[in-house]
């Protein structure tokens, strides 16, 4: 919601310990989003066959139907009838100022999933990215992966304001792949008082991003990949162009391509997400995807994500609302 005034303005301070603010906006937008469902988004934009994993609450039929539509396999989505989906709702002021609540709701009970359960219906996974959810969530099942030998990517993100040092590395522990943003990098070493290369010790390669400088990938002891985002059309809004870098990363490495690969097809996910308001609006066209690679990046990286793309659909304008 947008409220046209100065939020701090309705606060009376002697007045503190009986509040009472009611705000009369003048903009309101639902949309719809969650990491989880945005990355799977983008990975089935791509062409891949994500299964999403998590819990939804009593009012999830509309979304999930979306998502399957969207190429998702949501039979990994636990339904909690008694819960309402988890929930973001935020007030925003003429100067940007903000106030919050985030209700977690059904993802209360994400931990009670069995992954072995999900992967006996739909069949094994190449990779599984343990983002942020519940505590407990994230962390049965990182446990499940590496008890089963399952390669996973570590991606606690904001999640990771509220571990510990310890809790923090056991999630990253193995990992086949540790995304954060730099800010998130350095709360990570500052969490648990390791070096970097203490922490790339632990994990196969290490995915910082960098905002608009892009992104850099560390691996022990090879040269650091780094790249830069292709140039955007606009910047209509950042909100979720995390989560489609990482749809794309993983796409990327999904498909065996090398990592500078793999990581300007997340980069341009990631623009496309920039270029539309949301985290789920942009539209993958995959001849103007291949296009903007080979104008970014050259014809060969073109031509390596082209046969990839060969049988993803152009798709028709989105529904309105969506
Ligand atoms: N201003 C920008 N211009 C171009 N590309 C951008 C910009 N901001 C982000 N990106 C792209 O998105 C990727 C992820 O951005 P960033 O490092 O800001 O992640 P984040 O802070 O985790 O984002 P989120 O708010 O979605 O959690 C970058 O690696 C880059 O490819
Ligand atoms: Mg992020």
């Amino acid at each position: 919601m947008t409220f046209p005034g100065a939020i701090a303005e309705q606060l009376l301070p002697d007045e503190l310990d009986r509040v009472s603010l009611s705000f009369l906006v003048d903009g309101l937008e639902i949309r719809r989003g969650g990491v989880g469902a945005n990355i799977a988004l983008g990975l089935g934009r791509l062409g891949l066959a994500p299964v999403l994993v998590g819990a939804a609450g009593s009012d999830h039929a509309g979304y999930d139907a979306l998502l399957r539509d969207g190429g998702v396999d949501t039979s990994g989505v636990l339904t909690v009838p008694d819960l309402l989906t988890a929930r973001f709702l935020c007030t925003t002021d003429r100067d940007q100022n903000q106030i919050a609540s985030f209700y977690p709701g059904a993802m209360t009970r994400a931990a009670t999933i069995d992954l072995a359960d999900v992967l006996a219906r739909t069949g094994p996974a190449r990779i599984v990215l343990v983002g942020p959810d519940d505590p407990e969530a994230m962390r049965v099942r990182t446990e499940e992966c590496r008890a089963a030998g399952i390669p996973f990517a570590a991606d606690p993100s904001q999640q990771l304001a509220r571990l510990t040092g310890a809790e923090a590395l056991d999630l990253v522990r193995g990992a086949e792949v540790l995304f954060t943003n730099a800010y998130e990098r350095e709360l990570l070493l500052q969490k648990t008082g390791l070096a970097a290369d203490e922490v790339l010790r632990q994990v196969g390669s290490w995915v910082t991003t960098l905002g608009a400088d892009g992104v850099r990938i560390e691996r022990r002891g090879e040269p650091d990949v780094r790249t830069s985002p292709p140039p955007e059309r606009l910047r209509a809004d950042p909100t979720g162009v995390g989560d489609a870098f990482r749809a794309g990363y993983l796409a990327g490495t999904v498909w065996r391509l090398p990592t500078l690969v793999a990581a300007r097809v997340g980069c341009l996910l990631a623009t496309l997400a920039l270029e539309a308001v949301g985290t789920q609006e942009y539209v993958l066209d995959p001849a103007d995807f291949l296009r903007r690679l080979a104008d970014a990046y050259g014809r060969d990286t073109a031509d390596l994500v082209g046969p990839h793309l060969a049988s993803v659909r152009v798709p028709e304008a989105l529904p309105a609302g969506r």
